[in-house]
């Protein structure tokens, strides 16, 4: 439920930051992909005209392609860990990191804080003027917690000032609540 609330906050902010834009001229990363909700809302988005995905995961790429086949070329599914996106993508607009496990899947197969920080640096590197990261972090596991803390140290305070950040996060449901956060390339 909560992470629900959180994953259609994201694609409501996304909507928001691009709905002026030209159409098919964005490019929007997954940088996890899981069972594809976020990559089918990333493809169906017609100011986006190319979206790629990634995650470490056969079974979630193949339940992504599953969601995705009809958008033919516009989606590029990549079976690599997202700490290598640079290899793949130059520039960027849209990027979405709903981090933890997959749902319905091994719970032993969860995003990893150094992997993670890896993969949002590089993300910052590329993220074009005007463009928009959302993250969800879930401390309610115990590497997830590790992550978030990680994550929120890192935005709140290695940031250059071109970049700003917003955090959505539960003010009584704390500790098992994921979180929301949003950054914005305001140049
Ligand atoms: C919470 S799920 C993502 C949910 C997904 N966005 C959706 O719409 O269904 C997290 C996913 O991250 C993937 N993952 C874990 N480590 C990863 C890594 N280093 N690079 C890319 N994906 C990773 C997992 O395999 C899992 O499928």
């Amino acid at each position: 439920m909560l992470s629900k609330i959180m994953t259609d906050n994201a694609h409501f902010l996304i909507q928001e930051a691009i709905k002026e834009r030209e159409p098919a001229s964005l490019i929007a990363i997954d940088a996890t992909m899981g069972n594809g909700m976020d990559l089918c809302f990333l493809a169906q988005c017609p100011n986006i005209g190319r979206v790629i995905g990634f995650d470490i995961q056969s079974q979630a790429v193949a339940a992504s392609y599953e969601k995705v086949k009809a958008f033919g070329s516009k989606v590029e599914l990549i079976l690599n860990t997202h700490a290598e996106l640079l290899h793949y993508v130059q520039e960027v607009d849209v990027v979405m990191f709903n981090l933890g496990y997959l749902p319905h899947g091994s719970k032993n197969c969860t995003t990893q804080k150094e992997s993670s920080l890896k993969a949002i640096q590089a993300a910052l590197k590329c993220l074009n003027p005007q463009g928009i990261m959302t993250i969800i972090t879930y401390p309610g596991h115990e590497e997830g917690k590790r992550e978030h803390e990680a994550i929120q140290e890192y935005l709140s305070t290695k940031l250059p000032a071109q970049f700003l950040v917003l955090q959505m996060i539960s003010c009584n449901v704390k500790g098992q609540c994921p979180v929301l956060f949003m950054i914005r390339h305001q140049s």
